[in-house]
């Protein structure tokens, strides 16, 4: 049973709450020098750039919406967001942002744990991101029925997560069993916790998700993966 690692996961996002944008956007231990962060932030906008052009129009549910990094993306598009997070911490956080930007009008939270919520809503397009590859591999497929639930026929998906772990540290924090998908992860405090982290090869992540009964395209840029689609006809 994964009961425990979801909910040192969990736990994991909680404590991190308040730091988890120095990640994103690359300040303190996360900054990687001037180049690095240079191409970091490029890969981003080209992802905001793509998800800008899929438009996520209508009503939209975003899933594991953290701090609102996507939500203040996601508000600039749709009528409606519906914002799903297990954390507390990074819901306060989220709406701050979206209060600031004028958007919070936009936003519902919903304060649940993925792995039991299921939609009240069908909407127009569902939205994750980081959030596949902290998926548990044997919760893949029922992850996938949650968003087909989610969608109105014709609804779409679109995605972007990390494509590989990002330094040498990170790769030596994993575990040594290839079929084993979890790291330690560390706080600026020093507390450590076990997490998923799967990192999906692009084209054998589309085979299955068509094998799910998805037509989805799945791109990759250095250091991220993004994916959209819809349900096969
Ligand atoms: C890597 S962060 C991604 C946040 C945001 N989507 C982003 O891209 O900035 C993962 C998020 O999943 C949330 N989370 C962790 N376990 C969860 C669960 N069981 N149910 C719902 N959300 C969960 C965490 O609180 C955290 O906000």
């Amino acid at each position: 049973m994964d009961g425990k690692l979801l909910e040192g996961q969990l736990a994991y996002y909680r404590a991190r709450a308040e730091e988890y944008d120095d990640w994103f956007l690359r300040r303190g231990r996360h900054d990687r020098g001037p180049e690095w962060n240079r191409r970091w932030f490029s890969e981003l906008e080209d992802i905001r750039q793509e998800l800008g052009r899929f438009g996520p129009t209508g009503r939209v549910l975003e899933l594991a919406c953290g701090t609102g990094l996507w939500t203040i993306e996601l508000a600039r598009h749709a009528t409606s967001v519906t914002a799903v997070d297990a954390s507390p911490e990074v819901l306060g956080i989220n709406r701050a942002r979206l209060r600031e930007a004028g958007h919070e009008t936009v936003v519902r939270y919903v304060e649940a744990d993925l792995f039991d919520w299921r939609p009240d809503a069908t909407y127009d397009a569902v939205f994750f991101g980081f959030w596949i590859s902290h998926v548990p591999p044997e919760r893949f497929e029922a992850f996938w029925e949650l968003v087909r639930s989610a969608l109105r026929p014709g609804g779409r998906v679109f995605f972007v997560d990390s494509l590989g772990a990002e330094t040498a540290d990170e790769k030596e924090r994993r575990s040594r069993n290839p079929h084993d998908p979890t790291t330690v992860r560390r706080i600026n405090d020093g507390r450590e916790f076990r997490i998923v982290k799967v990192f999906y090869d692009p084209l054998n992540l589309e085979r299955r998700l068509a094998g799910l009964g998805w037509s989805v395209s799945v791109h990759t840029t250095d250091h991220l993966l993004y994916g959209c689609g819809e349900r096969l006809a």
